[in-house]
């Protein structure tokens, strides 16, 4: 059975002491759930929101990493950091990423790298653009993106792998795909995983949806039989949407 996930991604939102009141409001709602619970805030509260949370159900993970272990890269936070402060989970490849820090899939796959070499769990984001949807162009873009920074991997790599499709056109937008839109990518990309490494890898692959996730649709959606949880942006800043849709499972 593989794990479901319902992450919050909270961007660059909350100050110390938001990231304090929010952190309570969560804690005050945990309950044994069927899915694993996680939650990014900023580098700048990963230790508070460590130290709050590290006897919970609620896992503290990092937004970002740079792929280098240490040196003259002002601004970046390296993979060891990240385990200094309890992290143990990443997301790599969010499409903000891409789009305003230039994150190229070779970019990602050294970060990818980074990352495994250094025992802590991906959660690897991907997705197409509205022109590549509108064109049908979407899982040739997938593909391409999936291939590109994880297909030089051993198969034993992905268990410490997850993979989050996130339509670029769904972020942030209120345009959340439909469920059978999710499903029919998560379909494609867990077919095209199972044709590099296997049924194994395949079947065992936790696949997160994002873009625009509610409490009005989670359920339906992960409902559906490739979709194992989502990464949730905006309804993750707020303690009761977030756990309404932590249990839509
Ligand atoms: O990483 C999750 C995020 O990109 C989704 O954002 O606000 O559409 O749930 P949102």
């Amino acid at each position: 059975m593989r794990k479901q996930i319902v992450a919050g991604n909270w961007k660059m939102n909350n100050d110390l002491a938001q990231t304090e009141t929010l952190i309570t409001n969560l804690k005050g709602q945990v309950k044994t759930t069927k899915a694993e619970v996680m939650i990014a805030p900023t580098f700048t509260n990963l230790w508070q929101a460590y130290q709050t949370l590290k006897d919970t159900e609620i896992e503290v993970i990092a937004q970002n990493m740079h792929f280098a272990e240490s040196g003259a890269y002002t601004g970046e936070i390296s993979a060891s950091m990240l385990k200094s402060v309890g992290v143990k989970t990443v997301i790599l490849g969010h499409s903000e990423r891409r789009e305003y820090f230039g994150e190229t899939d070779e970019i990602l796959a050294k970060k990818v790298d980074a990352a495994l070499t250094n025992d802590l769990r991906t959660i690897f984001c991907f997705g197409e653009v509205l022109a590549d949807r509108k064109s049908g162009n979407h899982e040739a873009v997938v593909e391409s993106q999936i291939k590109n920074a994880l297909f030089h991997l051993d198969a034993s790599a992905f268990k410490n792998i997850v993979l989050a499709y996130e339509p670029v056109w769904a972020i942030g937008t209120g345009e959340t795909a439909s469920p059978e839109q999710a499903q029919d990518m998560h379909a494609f990309i867990r077919k095209t995983l199972a044709n590099k490494y296997g049924a194994d890898v395949a079947n065992n692959m936790s696949i997160l949806y994002g873009g625009s996730v509610k409490p009005n649709n989670a359920q339906e959606i992960f409902g559906k039989p490739d979709v194992d949880g989502g990464l949730i942006g905006g309804a993750a800043l707020n303690a009761d949407d977030f756990f309404a849709i932590v249990n839509a499972f």
